[in-house]
């Protein structure tokens, strides 16, 4: 039995036997993790709007050995999230369960109240607050049934801190944080851990699609250095998950060493 755990610790694919779902995974952090924790043993279902994306990310797990499956779908729709948990509940190879759900597909938005882009703040609430709100809480009755289970949460710095630049999005991220936090609270005893990931300043696709540019972002952060790729987060992702069962690593911000603020 003592060889036995001495073995699992070593082992190089600590996640072998388990499945993760994670949503966002076309691109960024999403894609990074997927990547990750394929290589770390899990079989992965990953989800995103763009399919032509997922299904190369599927290919590329799958030439490594790695067990993968998309299931594209928008990440604010209700039923979109439903399908993505009855597709992974039929997937044979994943063993018809899962075990983690990284809850990561979002959008950034440049400005505060004031200068933020009035048409896109409904867009913003509904995938980041509203439809991870609901998947949160469909893997959450799910894994207490299971006595068991994760919830990855990809919050944000500016959930904890707001900035000028980006408040409005900042507040969203504020709400996910919040809500993972009362999750937490309320699925602990049934051995469920949710987590709680905060990421500063991640080269990713990100800022375009929150319309940053030079003088609303870029310039403001010069000094900061070298930012942050996608797999820093996967990284911490794939190490918090892989902590014993008693551990719930519940919060976690990484950051550029640069990035003073915020
Ligand atoms: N980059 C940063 O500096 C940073 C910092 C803190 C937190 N975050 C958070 O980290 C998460 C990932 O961001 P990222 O940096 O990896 O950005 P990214 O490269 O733009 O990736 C975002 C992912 O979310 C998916 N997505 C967006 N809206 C969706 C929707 N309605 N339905 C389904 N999928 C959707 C995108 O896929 P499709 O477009 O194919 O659907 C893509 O896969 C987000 O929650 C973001 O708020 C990022």
């Amino acid at each position: 039995m003592a060889e036995q755990k001495e073995s699992a610790v070593k082992s190089n694919k600590p996640l072998s036997g388990k499945t993760a779902i994670v949503t966002g995974a076309s691109s960024g952090i999403g894609r990074a993790t997927a990547l990750t924790l394929a290589q770390a043993g899990a079989a992965v279902v990953i989800s995103a709007r763009r399919n032509d994306r997922l299904s190369k990310i599927v290919s590329d797990i799958q030439a490594k050995g790695g067990k993968a499956l998309a299931v594209a779908g928008d990440a604010s729709v209700t039923s979109d999230i439903d399908r993505l948990l009855e597709k992974t509940l039929e997937w044979k190879e994943g063993g018809r369960k899962y075990d983690i759900v990284m809850v990561n597909a979002g959008r950034g938005l440049a400005g505060g109240t004031l200068t933020s882009e009035q048409s896109q703040w409904e867009e913003v609430y509904q995938t980041n607050v509203i439809g991870a709100s609901y998947l949160m809480r469909s893997a959450a009755a799910y894994f207490i049934k299971r006595k068991k289970g994760d919830i990855v949460a990809v919050g944000s710095v500016v959930g904890r801190n707001i900035s000028p630049f980006s408040a409005f999005y900042g507040s969203s991220k504020f709400a996910i944080g919040a809500i993972a936090e009362g999750l937490r609270q309320e699925v602990c005893k049934y051995g469920v851990r949710v987590s709680l990931v905060m990421p500063g300043i991640v080269k990713s696709e990100f800022q375009k699609v929150a319309g940053y540019n030079e003088e609303n972002f870029f310039k403001g952060i010069a000094h900061m250095g070298r930012l942050l790729g996608p797999q820093a987060i996967a990284d911490g992702i794939c190490w918090l998950l892989t902590q014993p069962p008693h551990v719930n690593v519940s919060e976690i911000i990484i950051r550029p060493t640069g990035q003073n603020y915020p």
